[in-house]
């Protein structure tokens, strides 16, 4: 069985030992924004949505409970829940794309040395990682910080309600700025350094190893055997590799789920020294990735489609497909390129490469030529050109050959998204057998740690296969080459008005507030 918290909900399956999906439950969760630039949720939300998708896909008749062999957690990265010593929940999990954590940054970045915290962390501060939160609550709310004994990953919540045990795993840790991602251990010198004592967090695993087992309490509730061993499992991005096949050095991988990612395996350590793309452990012990994240790739899409797609949705019921589908095939109607409307996808800020949570969406070249179709293809152009800006670093800097990708997410399933990926990327793009996401990659790895299978190159050799390829069009290359270095010159030439736009809603807001 394998478990994906994600950030709109948890998803949960079965599969076989030949890695045949069995069967398989979504149920889903509210985020809440409270204030701009907030993203938080709540973990009890998670667990009765847990519970419910455990019941669910256990009813499945083709799921006999007493055959599960093990379980793998997997899910959103870098979100912290704050425990006291009860394993009460203290206040909201403050998730990934959350960007209130600008000056915690800085003061990590001036507390332990800007080059030394990518000498040991690998990775420099990013908003979204868990440390800068830490710091955030210690400062903002002391109160909660003080009563605070455990502070977990989200998935790793999930695990302290399933087996009662508190762990974690290395590719999960990497995205906390505590872990030493060379030695695949928490770091001395971090925690020293912000205050933040060892003891608040949980032991650290390798991602196939057993951490628990499913307690009495939980088997009583859910149906799942008490004593059904628990791995380590790992973050969604490591766990949806896992699930692709990416294991093995300079295998690449391309996910364009809420977040955009590009994710590539190596045997070695590969730090970029810039710090724009980041370098966490992988699901395969002793082995890493380098990983380049948007914060809004699918999500993009989502927020397109959820505005703007509400005729599109109307044909969807109708024709009794999605609304993705019905706004993809009005984008086939305009040529690569959209001519000239390019899309800036930074609606939350920007990770890989900007590294700045004031930066927001742009359309960029609007005339009275571009009907809604261009508007919806500049919409999935955007967000590649943008997964481009990880990949152009991962070549150049690392010195990865990407002649090839395989695909995951909302982007592997468009036809159209794909052949867009092949001409901005020139490159193949591989479609793997199963894209069942990171659920799929925590359940093979739960059965290497059951001893299903002898370990996770062992187990992708058996349960993944390639199934289609889309090659690059010379032409629409050329073409997206040229657009390319326009989206490239935007960001730097609003860099500052990104800046002043925000301190301008937030003026606004002061001025409405004290004269209405
Ligand atoms: C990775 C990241 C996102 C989340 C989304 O660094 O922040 O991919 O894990 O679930």
């Amino acid at each position: 069985m394998g478990l994906d918290l994600g950030t709109s909900g948890v998803k949960i399956l079965v599969t076989d030992a030949d890695g045949e999906v069995v069967a398989t439950t979504t149920e889903e969760y509210p985020l809440y924004q409270p204030e701009v630039g907030w993203s938080e949720q709540n973990p009890a939300e998670w667990w009765d949505a847990t519970v419910a998708g455990i019941e669910a896909v256990l009813d499945d008749p083709a799921v006999d409970p007493g055959e599960i062999e093990g379980l793998g957690l997997t899910g959103q990265m870098h979100g912290s829940v704050f425990l006291d010593g009860d394993h009460e929940v203290l206040r909201p999990a403050i998730l990934w794309n959350d960007t209130r954590t600008s000056e915690q940054c800085a003061e990590i970045e001036e507390r332990v040395g800007e080059d030394r915290i990518i000498e040991l962390a690998s990775n420099p501060p990013f908003e979204g990682f868990t440390a800068p939160k830490i710091l955030w609550v210690q400062e903002h709310e002391p109160e909660v910080f003080e009563r605070t004994e455990k502070i977990l990953l989200p998935k790793d919540f999930i695990r302290l309600k399933l087996t009662g045990e508190f762990a974690t795993d290395v590719s999960d840790a990497s995205g906390t700025l505590l872990l030493n991602v060379g030695e695949r251990d928490w770091s001395t010198e971090i925690l020293e350094t912000l205050d933040i004592p060892r003891e608040l967090l949980p032991e650290v695993y390798e991602s196939p190893k057993v951490t628990g087992e499913i307690t009495d309490a939980v088997s009583e509730r859910t149906g799942l055997p008490a004593g059904t061993p628990v791995v380590a499992g790992a973050g969604d991005n490591a766990a949806g590799a896992v699930g692709s096949g990416v294991v093995e050095d300079g295998d690449v991988w391309g996910s364009i789920g809420t977040s955009g990612v590009i994710f590539v395996a190596t045997d070695e350590e590969r730090t970029d020294p810039d710090g724009r793309v980041h370098t966490f452990c992988h699901a395969v012990p002793g082995k890493w990735h380098a990983m380049g994240v948007m914060l809004a790739a699918g999500g993009a899409f989502s927020w397109f489609a959820d505005t703007l797609g509400g005729p599109e949705e109307v044909v969807a019921d109708q024709l009794g497909t999605d609304t993705f589908d019905v706004l993809t095939d009005e984008a086939t109607t305009v040529q690569p390129g959209s001519e000239g409307l390019i899309f800036l996808p930074y609606l939350n800020g920007e990770r890989t490469p900007h590294r700045d949570a004031d930066a927001r969406g742009v359309f960029f070249g609007l005339s009275t030529r571009h009907e809604k179709a261009h508007i919806v293809r500049s919409v999935l152009e955007g967000v590649t050109y943008g997964l481009r800006d990880s990949l152009r670093i991962v070549r150049d800097d690392l010195g990865v050959d990407t002649g090839q990708l395989k695909a995951a997410g909302g982007g592997a399933k468009s036809p159209l998204w794909k052949q867009i990926q092949a001409d901005i990327f020139d490159a193949e793009i591989l479609t793997p057998n199963v894209d069942e996401g990171p659920a799929y990659g925590s359940a093979l790895l739960a059965g290497v740690g059951a001893g299903v299978y002898d370990s996770v190159e062992g187990a992708t050799e058996r349960a993944v296969d390639i199934v289609d390829s889309v090659e690059p069009n010379g032409t629409h290359t050329q073409v997206y080459d040229e657009y390319y270095e326009i989206y490239e010159s935007l960001y730097p030439a609003l860099e500052d008005p990104f800046a002043a736009n925000i301190q301008a809603i937030e003026s606004a807001q002061d001025i409405l507030e004290t004269n209405d």
